[in-house]
């Protein structure tokens, strides 16, 4: 395998980021992990996020990635920093293109990010937007039962979903925005869900092809970019790969061939003795 763009997310959510990649650059191999075993990382405070994010990228160095792209919206805007602080590959994650993407088709009405709890708390939407459009009123609202539900496998025609989408984006609505960024991998696969309830003029702005398209262009830029053949990818999770590869297939729309698990051991560099009884991992 040449060497690969490396993808991490929280789980499968980053698929969407990893089909947006393969398509827009078939000629790069990926290499991709999904923290099963500790997913979901939008719930948890930005401190746990950017030390799991941090073994995430340790775990990826060992396929000597050229390109780091951080697929979870949780990690891009809570550890993307410290990330680029500790990790020598170049590295891009999914706040800026999506604040990029939503200057590209601003009417000047109010904008809405949706996005998980840890995300929204950050503020780094907010922030990436304001920095391009100062003068814009940005509405945020988390969604944290979204998640969730698509995990199970609802999608946009659900009941649930339409019922859950209702109640939150409400201040959206009300605010009048023009349009809404979706800030999480799962939102995409309710985009028509979405756009159903805020009406058709009322642009849903999903990053992951803006991810796409700054990755090509930072491979360009540092002259790392593949462009003859057909590229590999490998997948790996920490925990449950059957069920990645049942449910992912939703999320990059084709079938994932293998999926391999990572064991503790690799996972976090140093052998670990397993515990002997329940009570010692309490
Ligand atoms: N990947 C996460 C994100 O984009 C969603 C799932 C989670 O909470 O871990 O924010």
């Amino acid at each position: 395998m040449a060497q690969p763009i490396g993808i991490f997310d929280s789980g499968l959510g980053g698929l969407t980021v990893v089909r947006a990649i393969r398509r827009r650059l078939p000629a790069e191999s990926v290499v991709y992990f999904g923290d099963t075993a500790r997913v979901p990382y939008g719930i948890k405070s930005g401190e746990t996020v950017a030390r799991f994010a941090a073994e995430d990228c340790e775990f990826l160095c060992r396929y000597q990635p050229k390109f780091i792209v951080v697929a979870c919206n949780t990690a891009s805007a809570t550890a993307l920093p410290l990330l680029s602080r500790r990790f020598r590959q170049p590295m891009l994650g999914v706040i800026e293109p999506g604040a990029r993407a939503v200057q590209a088709v601003w009417n000047g009405r109010p904008i809405g990010v949706i996005a998980t709890e840890a995300t929204i708390s950050s503020g780094a939407y907010r922030r990436a937007i304001l920095r391009r459009l100062p003068t814009a009123q940005v509405v945020e609202k988390a969604c944290p039962l979204l998640v969730p539900l698509v995990e199970e496998g609802r999608d946009a025609a659900d009941p649930i979903v339409r019922a859950v989408l209702a109640e939150y984006l409400k201040p959206l609505i009300e605010a009048k925005v023009g349009a809404v960024v979706l800030g999480c991998t799962h939102y995409p696969l309710l985009k028509d869900a979405i756009a159903a309830i805020m009406g058709r003029d009322v642009a849903l702005v999903d990053s992951a092809e803006t991810v796409a398209e700054e990755v090509a262009y930072c491979l360009t830029n540092y002259h790392l970019l593949e462009t003859a053949g057909v590229g590999d990818s490998r997948f790996f999770v920490s925990d449950n790969p059957e069920r990645f590869q049942t449910v992912g297939r939703r999320f990059l729309a084709e079938e994932i061939p293998s999926v391999e698990r990572v064991t503790p051991e690799e996972f976090f560099g140093t052998p670990r003795r397993a515990p002997a009884r329940v009570e010692e991992v309490l």
